[in-house]
């Protein structure tokens, strides 16, 4: 069995090469990795219409040629709640939306929660589909957070590969769990962790946010993205939405600390692609030393 690549690109974008079939979640790119982005994917999933996760010029470039199937999107994508600029303020904007105004309308399908966030006061039914079958993949949704509206709700994207028995769980900007999620427990293999329990040093606590996700879902790893930091490599530009980290080795062991034994904590840097191991789905990491001089200048003159 061919082994599988993933790659995170800095905020909520994350990429899952699976050879016969290619996906992209939020994919968000700049600089050269906008100008040379290549329509590698069979689908592309966004999970709301927020700017740093639909991004038209990103979409533009990714969702045409031969491969492009289909950008899969929460309703806010296409039917954003109006006006825009009193309903979301700094997170989206009338330039971007709906998406259709920069991507041929029968691309684009509108996917609703099948898994929901009860606690939100109203009692909701969506018509769907929440729920696809694409052959090689299936799709399940999820209840992701940051609706600007009840009645908008915002997607995350369990998608399982059938052949090789391995799924990922893109949760979007959810920040708080709720029971449904149990739905789905034992059948995430990596959860691409984006906002859940982020607790700043000496801020409200709200990592028992995480802990409930993960006691919920049970995912054998968990993959924390969402944020930048200062370095060089970091594909997302700085002065861009996500804020840096002060110190990444201490986000993620304070990430790794609380989960304890519940998961397995996977930390990606944003840009570099993973290549997991199959059908075991373990990531084989890859690193080297290198010279940043050419002749040692602690060599005697
Ligand atoms: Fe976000």
């Amino acid at each position: 069995m061919e082994n599988a690549f993933m790659r995170w690109w800095g905020c909520g974008a994350f990429e899952v090469i699976l050879g016969d079939v290619n996906i992209a979640f939020d994919p968000y790119l700049f600089k050269e990795n906008l100008e040379f982005a290549e329509p590698i994917y069979d689908y592309i999933f966004i999970s709301h219409e927020h700017f740093d996760h639909c991004h038209p010029p990103t979409l533009q470039k990714l969702c045409q040629g031969d491969r492009f199937k289909t950008l899969f999107v929460n309703p806010g994508c296409v039917h954003p709640v109006l006006p825009i600029d009193k309903n979301y303020g700094d997170a989206a904007f009338e330039r971007d939306l709906p998406i259709t105004k920069y991507l041929p309308a029968d691309k684009v399908q509108i996917l609703y929660p099948k898994h929901l966030d009860c606690s939100q006061a109203i009692s909701r039914a969506f018509p769907g589909p929440s729920e696809l079958d694409l052959g090689a993949l299936k799709v399940e949704t999820i209840e992701s957070g940051e609706n600007s509206d009840p009645h908008t709700p915002t997607c995350g994207y369990l998608v399982s590969h059938k052949e090789k028995d391995i799924s990922v769980l893109h949760s979007g900007d959810m920040h708080v769990p709720y029971p449904a999620l149990k739905n789905i427990q034992g059948r995430v293999d990596f959860l691409i962790h984006m906002k859940l329990g982020l607790t700043e040093w000496e801020g409200p606590n709200h990592t028992q946010n995480l802990l409930d996700c993960l006691d919920l879902i049970q995912p054998r790893y968990l993959i924390p993205t969402h944020y930048r930091t200062d370095s060089a490599s970091d594909p997302i530009p700085h002065g861009t939405w996500p804020p840096n980290v002060t110190d990444v080795l201490a986000f993620i062991e304070w990430i790794r600390e609380a989960a304890g034994d519940r998961t397995t904590v996977l930390p990606f840097t944003a840009g570099t692609q993973y290549e997991v191991e199959m059908p075991a789905k373990k990531v084989i990491w890859k690193w080297n030393w290198f010279n940043t001089w050419t002749v040692p200048p602690w060599r005697e003159g």
